[in-house]
């Protein structure tokens, strides 16, 4: 039989006796490499949560936090926003460009906008603008609920909102209105359709307007977002559309008006290399129009900063070869070497970084509801009339060893599918197939259990090993807290967030809540790259065993949806108060069951009309006692009051 190999890290696994032996939290999970010194194993095994931009301060430590709030009445699982990391990443972002900028000696200035669509929650949204006040931080807006949202704050004085995307005729209005309340609003004109749209509009109310022009770079990204890139993708315009719109503008008088380049070559974008590449494209756009009478003197290269969420610092779909700081660097450095070029006075450098902004910020806490394992430590009994082939599977017991563990594992695979297929056609009886199985699964536990003894041997786990992993169910959903990780292989950094100082004795895939076989984890960052299945600490009875899936402020948020109805969870704001405590700066209660019923349409009163109706059949024909339908009734108004999670006994 043919066999390939998987590459999973060689953790001890499927032996709860194992010797506990070294720490293993911080070197397994890898949290150095990717915590951005946000968060860190404590000597207690917990996760800790650091400000690093105050270092001297006490962590805090995260498992105390989900059980002081579990106290308060708030339950897995949590969505917890640290308000400190999103202070941080904000100041952070406008400090590389201010120090890039003095550092290369660029005569412009940096103004960075926080991309709404990234995480559009109030709460989010008003500590960003709060934040970022003092940097004239401002917004990207791409509809008109956006564009709401953004006037309806009191920005920095100079803070920019900038317009993106398919504008309507209200949409225009207002934006262009709010110049005369004081707002700094760029209309970012997507297409040459829309030069006439605003200009009339423009001339009606007599406004001169801030406008900018979408440009599509011809320089594409590797990754997920390479679509964004490129000549084929959906927004922004060629060559010769904006020198239309150039030309229409100045037959309207309205040259002065352009003011504004923008391009966004798509999101996570890995390699240094292709940002400079961009920038350099967008900087010779900049060049040209400003050459044919565009008044420019801002250029917005759009979103693209990458989040290390591997901590591989390498240019893979979830990782970037670049720091934040040499981002700034690069970006600014391109943008003097080609201004100076061409004689052109540096423009203001607009960046519109959500992912960088917020993903660090948020991260998803639940626990473990149940546990299914796939071993057996049971030896299973030869008979003198069991088949061959299941003969054949016990006596693997017998030359199973460390050299010979790829040919045991072939000969298990082998006889294991031909029983199946002898079941399958009638030649086999269910007993013998169950106890086949039974066998199947001692002989892989004693496999697992050989390798795991022998973590450094250089045998590597036979191919499909890995399905043996138990299956950690958690309280949360995919669909909604995660969808990235279903949608497009995203991958987030997930560990336990205590008895990080004892070594993990499973290793596991984690199921969520949703009856979707498409709800499962099954990638995981570890210390020594991507693996199939996570090192997981046996769960003790009754215990609450927390899993925490960091780095998740961006996008997850926005594209969760209700998939078998598991809502909203509970989302939490904390401020960290550096001597190991934290402080609720705001809670937001999840859905409840009959908050998504009418998300969907029903009316929850009505549905109990209706149960009610129903029990009261059953009342009547004798099937229930009166008392049967009082405890009903108040079952069903539990429930539909209850959270859509598991809420334990
Ligand atoms: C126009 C525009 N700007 C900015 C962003 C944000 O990008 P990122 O989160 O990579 O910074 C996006 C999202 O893809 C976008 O479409």
């Amino acid at each position: 039989m043919a066999t390939a190999t998987t590459t999973i890290t060689p953790v001890p696994a499927f032996s709860d006796d194992l010797e506990t032996t070294a720490p293993a939290g911080e070197d397994l999970y890898g949290f150095s490499r990717w915590s951005a010194d946000l968060v860190r194993v404590l000597p207690n095994g917990n996760v800790g949560l650091c400000n690093p931009a105050v270092p001297d301060q006490i962590p805090t430590d995260l498992l105390a936090v989900v059980k002081s709030l579990q106290l308060r009445g708030i339950r897995s699982p949590i969505l917890l926003r640290v308000a400190d990391f999103l202070k941080y990443r904000i100041d952070r972002l406008n400090g590389a460009f201010t120090e890039a900028i003095d550092e290369l000696e660029y005569r412009g200035t940096y103004q960075g906008v926080f991309p709404i669509k990234v995480n559009q929650q109030a709460q989010v949204v008003d500590r960003i603008i709060d934040y970022g006040r003092v940097h004239n931080f401002g917004l990207e807006v791409g509809s008109k609920a956006e564009l709401l949202i953004a006037l309806s704050h009191e920005l920095g004085p100079k803070a920019a909102i900038i317009c993106n995307g398919v504008k309507d005729e209200s949409f225009l209005r207002l934006a262009l209105m709010s110049q005369r309340l004081g707002f700094n609003t760029f209309i970012v004109l997507e297409s040459p359709r829309e030069v006439d749209l605003v200009l009339n509009i423009a001339d009606e109310v007599n406004i001169r307007p801030r406008l900018g022009v979408r440009i599509k770079l011809t320089n594409t990204v590797s990754g997920n977002w390479a679509r964004s890139s490129g000549d084929r993708s959906t927004f922004g315009m060629t060559v010769a559309q904006v020198m239309e719109v150039v030309e229409a503008m100045g037959e309207r008088d309205y040259l002065d008006c352009l003011v504004l380049q923008h391009s966004h070559l798509g999101s996570q974008i890995g390699n240094i290399l292709e940002i400079r590449q961009a920038v350099q494209e967008a900087c010779r756009f900049y060049c040209e129009l400003s050459a044919v009478g565009a008044n420019l003197s801002y250029l917005d290269i759009g979103g693209g900063l990458g989040v290390d969420y591997t901590g591989e610092h390498a240019a893979t779909a979830n990782s970037v070869n670049y720091s934040l700081e040499e981002y700034a660097v690069n970006v600014v450095d391109t943008v003097k070497i080609v201004m100076d070029e061409h004689s052109i006075e540096h423009p203001t450098i607009v960046t519109e970084s959500g992912r960088a902004c917020v993903a660090h910020s948020s991260m998803l806490l639940f626990n473990i509801i149940d546990v299914t394992e796939f071993t057996s430590s049971t030896p299973v009994v030869a008979e003198a009339d069991d088949h061959p082939y299941l003969a054949s599977i016990l006596e693997i017991e017998e030359y199973l060893s460390l050299e010979r563990v790829q040919e045991c594992w072939n000969d298990l695979a082998y006889y294991r599918g031909e029983i199946r297929q002898l079941f399958g056609v009638g030649r086999l009886s269910l007993k013998q197939a169950a106890k086949a199985e039974r066998a199947h699964l001692y002989l892989l536990s004693l496999i697992n259990d050989l390798l795991a003894r022998n973590p450094a041997s250089d045998v590597e786990l036979p191919e499909g090993l890995d399905l043996t992993a138990d299956i950690y169910h958690g309280n949360f959903s995919l669909f909604q807290s995660l969808p990235d990780i279903w949608a497009i292989d995203q991958l987030h950094p997930i560990a336990p967030i205590h008895r990080l100082n004892e070594t993990p004795t499973r290793h596991a895939v984690i199921s969520d809540m949703t009856c979707d076989s498409d709800g499962t984890i099954g990638r995981f960052v570890l210390a020594d790259g991507i693996a199939s299945t996570l090192p997981v600490h046996k769960v003790e009875p009754d215990e609450d065993y927390y899993l925490g899936v960091f780095f998740i402020g961006a996008y997850q948020e926005t594209l969760g949806d209700l998939h078998n109805m598991f809502g909203d969870t509970n989302v939490v704001t904390i401020g960290l108060d550096g001597r190991g405590g934290f402080e609720v700066l705001h809670e937001q209660e999840g859905d409840t069951v009959a908050e998504v019923m009418s998300y969907v349409e029903y009316s929850p009163r009505g549905m109990l009309d209706r149960f009610k109706a129903i029990v009261e059949r059953g009342v009547a024909s004798g099937r229930l006692s009166p008392t049967d339908r009082r405890h009903m009734i108040a079952s069903f108004k539990q429930s539909i009051n209850g959270y859509t999670y598991f809420e334990g006994s």
